[in-house]
């Protein structure tokens, strides 16, 4: 088992990574018993929530649950509304604590519902997918969609713990942890150079890959806890991705977005022997690395983008892998980099 601290300037929290972990023992060493109000999805609640209930009772909690359909169309305020409604109706009040058990929608939401329900109540992280695991439960963007815009209306809200059982990884259908390999390998590229090349090899464990990347993710969020500068760094890829996602109608999933717009804005930044173990690593985990939408459109819908400044788009490039800097450019330029990475890719 082993422990990441996270220190944001409105909480420090443990992020706890293991194999089987005990929920509710975890949970009694930061929080005396209190009501719990588990919210999952319906395929998370149909595998875990039984034996999460059983765990928190067993240590003295007293559990409610709150379970929705699963997938990003649930990720809206109307869930998250009957969420809180149903908090009401269960009388939790605000030194109980909400539980996210699932994958980042499920945590996406329940820390939206967290930091509104009386003006913001604590809640806990208990992620089900490696997604969920490396970025979304931990730094505290919490967000539901409208109809016309992802993730549009939400607020920091930091967990009090996360603890993350790798063991639950082993239900995610392949598609899925490979989205997370996705995240996973711009850590690398971002930040680590010497975890690239573990990822390259296969060569690192489960734990061991939660472990080094939350303590990225940890690194960068206590440098800019509310996302003014240096945290864009974490939006490595996800530009052109978040482009692709809106385009497909979300038929395109978060992580094979993020692994099409790293590959090209590697394929026009990095030199090819860097570019090519880029492609290589992400089409060994199935993850795709090119489009066929139109890349002048893919460009027109990135200016909508939540990281547009004005008319420039703020976007993040490689020198190297392990290395990334963060550069404003206009619609077009931004068209000439994903072009020319696209162009490189037939060469390589
Ligand atoms: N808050 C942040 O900082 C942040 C960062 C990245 C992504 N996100 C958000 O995270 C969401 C994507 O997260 P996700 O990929 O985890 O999606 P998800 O929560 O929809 O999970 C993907 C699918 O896997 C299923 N699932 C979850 N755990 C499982 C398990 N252990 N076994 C079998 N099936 C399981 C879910 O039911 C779902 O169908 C998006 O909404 C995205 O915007 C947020
Ligand atoms: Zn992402």
């Amino acid at each position: 088992m082993n422990k990441v601290h996270v220190s944001a300037s409105t909480k420090e929290y443990d992020v706890t990574v293991g194999a089987g972990l005990n929920y509710g023992e975890c949970l009694k060493e930061i929080h005396s018993p209190c009501k719990l109000m588990i919210v999952s999805d319906d395929t998370v609640a149909g595998l875990y929530l039984d034996s999460a209930t059983q765990s928190f009772t067993d240590a003295g909690f007293t559990v409610e649950s709150y379970v929705f359909p699963h997938g990003e169309q649930s990720k809206n305020l109307s869930v998250a509304e009957k969420l809180m409604e149903k908090m009401v109706d269960k009388g939790i009040t605000k030194t109980d604590l909400l539980v996210a058990l699932g994958g980042g929608v499920v945590g996406d939401l329940t820390g939206f519902a967290a930091s509104a329900f009386l003006r913001g109540m604590d809640f806990v992280q208990l992620p089900t997918t490696l997604l969920a695991a490396i970025d979304s439960s931990v730094g505290g963007k919490t967000a539901v969609d409208l109809m016309n815009g992802k993730n549009m209306v939400g607020a920091f809200h930091q967990p009090i713990g996360v603890f993350c059982d790798i063991d639950t990884f082993k239900t995610l259908p392949e598609e899925t942890y490979a989205e997370g390999m996705a995240e996973a390998i711009k850590y690398g590229i971002i930040y680590d150079e010497p975890l690239f090349t573990r990822m390259e090899r296969k060569d690192i464990s489960d734990e061991d890959l939660v472990k080094r990347c939350v303590e990225i993710k940890a690194e960068v969020v206590a440098k800019d806890e509310f996302d003014k500068g240096p945290r864009h760094i974490l939006n490595f890829g996800h530009t052109l991705g978040h482009a692709i996602e809106t385009k497909s109608g979300y038929t395109i999933g978060h992580g094979q977005g993020v692994a099409v717009g790293m590959a090209a804005v590697c394929g026009a930044m990095l030199n090819s022997g860097d570019f090519k173990r880029v492609l290589s690593v992400l089409k060994s985990y199935k993850l795709p690395v090119n489009t066929t939408y139109d890349l002048h459109e893919l460009a027109m819908l990135s200016k909508a983008d939540k990281k547009r400044h004005g008319d420039v788009i703020r976007v993040v490039l490689p020198t190297k892998i392990g290395e990334v800097y963060l550069k404003d450019v206009t619609p077009d330029e931004w068209e000439k980099i994903i072009t020319d990475g696209f162009h490189a890719m037939e060469e390589n």
